[in-house]
């Protein structure tokens, strides 16, 4: 398959991606309507700000493909790293505060408690995760398959 057949391929991909992430916030505003649970209505308004914000990002996507070419150069990271590296730092200490909150509620049996801060801590390693992949970018590491 040529570049440009493989770059159609995604874009029409991207297009099925975004309809799904439409139909998600259909579905959770429907949720929230049926439900008067207030763990329930937070969850899918988390899922919807999600969604809403993936099929943002898939549009980039499309528009770096059909409109204008995106890049981003270690020399575009190395122009900000202080501040990046002062992020990274803030993320470090949720880190830690999340190890706290496992601790401070281990061997206890709130569930909506172990629910959310499990919540938490996977959207913070999230977080650390693109941070880090912005340092192998700034290093010229990053892996591109
Ligand atoms: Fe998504």
């Amino acid at each position: 398959m040529s570049t440009k057949e493989k770059q159609d391929q995604l874009v029409e991909i991207l297009r099925s991606w975004q309809h799904v992430e439409n139909k998600s916030v259909a579905q959770a505003a429907d949720i929230i309507d049926r439900s008067p649970n207030p763990v329930i209505r937070m969850i899918m308004e988390i899922i919807q700000r999600d969604s809403a914000f993936h099929f943002r990002v898939e549009q980039f996507i499309i528009d770096s493909i059909e409109k204008q070419a995106v890049t981003l150069t270690p020399d575009d990271l190395a122009q900000v790293w202080g501040a990046i590296e002062a992020h990274i730092e803030a993320e470090r200490r949720t880190g830690e505060l999340v190890a706290g909150a496992e601790k401070a509620l281990a061997g206890t049996r709130n569930v909506v408690q172990h629910f959310l801060i499990s919540y938490l801590a996977h959207d913070e390693k999230k977080h650390d995760q693109l941070l880090e992949d912005l340092g192998s970018i700034k290093r010229g590491m990053y892996k591109s398959a």
